[in-house]
């Protein structure tokens, strides 16, 4: 049996200056999981990802790769791991095939078992069309595939991708995220996003740091039994908007959306909020129609957890 984890970080903080990109973060990414790291700009996922791979080294903590300490002669450690950076960088002058080849020499010896992975990868992520065209000239979202691709190669046991749908067409994203849906399982996977709904979609587990420090880790599954961002629907027979103005100042109201007469408020005390709504609704004299409470999405969570960091923050 392996280890129990393939990346372990404790008290992991690095520093640039006066800023601390990452302060004292802890974490552990299991075997075969699926975890989104997720966070503001500038938030430290690049960092933190770049100091798993040993790329920026730590000012405190430790990282574990595959229950061993990580250090710089780890060479096994790092050849189980893929790697797609934020801003992917390849020799220009190459073509895909022969790119993919040269890091597939990385990994293997044998030259047939290589150019059959290369053939993969290139079908994998729509590389085909484009295997007669130098890199140097592809757009950002070639060089996304191509990224993802060379980050496959080694068929790793982790993958840790940063941002690896950011400037992808609505399917070239639907393609990467389908593919780390199926190596649910196989390979544990790190990914930083934006979106989202991706992590919904693939992540098991979601890590969430604000200026440096986490802020959340929890099974996605969890996510929805969280205080932040619980929501009331609610629907009036009319008077919506003006509902929506009395709400919108109540210090338990995060967000407000009316669309209709049905109104969304994702609110901060679920057990206030569900006393008061119905009272302002009687005292405004309107005729409630529907009533119910929504667990809250990732989405929710995330704006609830980074903008109140920011309130805490000393002016
Ligand atoms: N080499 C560096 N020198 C100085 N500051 C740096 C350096 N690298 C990162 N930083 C700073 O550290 C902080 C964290 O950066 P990082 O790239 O890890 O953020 P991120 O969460 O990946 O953000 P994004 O979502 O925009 O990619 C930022 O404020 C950034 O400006
Ligand atoms: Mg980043």
């Amino acid at each position: 049996m392996g280890p129990d984890s393939v990346v372990e970080v404790t008290g992991l903080s690095k520093r640039f200056g006066e800023l601390t990109a990452v302060d004292r973060v802890s974490f552990t990414v299991r075997p075969g999981r699926q975890v989104g790291l997720v966070g503001p700009n500038g938030a430290g996922k690049t960092t933190t990802l770049k100091m798993i791979l040993g790329l920026i080294s730590p000012d405190e903590g430790e990282v574990f790769r595959f229950g061993k300490r990580a250090d710089r002669h780890d060479m096994e450690g790092l050849a189980k791991i893929g790697y797609m950076p934020d801003v992917p960088v390849f020799v220009e002058w190459m073509r895909p095939p022969e790119f993919l080849e040269y890091i597939g020499g990385f990994f293997s010896r044998d030259r047939k078992a290589i150019k059959l992975r290369v053939a993969e990868v290139m079908q994998e992520f729509g590389l085909e069309r484009l295997q007669k065209r130098k890199i140097e000239g592809f757009s950002r979202g070639e060089r996304q595939r191509l990224g993802m691709a060379q980050a496959l190669m080694g068929e790793p046991e982790l993958l840790i991708l940063d941002e690896p749908t950011s400037g992808l067409d609505p399917l070239g994203r639907y393609e990467v995220i389908t593919y780390i849906e199926r190596l649910k399982g196989r390979a544990a996977v790190l990914v930083s996003t934006h979106l989202l709904e991706d992590v919904e979609r693939i992540c098991d587990d979601v890590l969430m740091i604000d200026s440096g420090v986490k802020i959340l880790d929890a099974p996605l599954a969890d996510i929805r039994s969280r205080p932040e961002g619980n929501a009331f629907i609610l629907e009036v027979r009319e008077g919506a908007e003006a509902l929506a103005g009395n709400l919108k100042d109540m210090p338990w109201v995060n967000t407000l959306t009316v669309d209709g007469n049905t109104l969304s408020v994702v609110v901060s005390d679920v057990s206030r909020a569900g006393k008061a709504i119905p009272a302002l609704i009687a005292e405004a004299g309107l005729e409630l129609m529907r009533f119910v409470k929504r667990s809250p999405t990732l989405e929710e969570v995330y704006i609830s957890l980074t903008r109140g960091d920011r309130v805490e923050e000393p002016a």
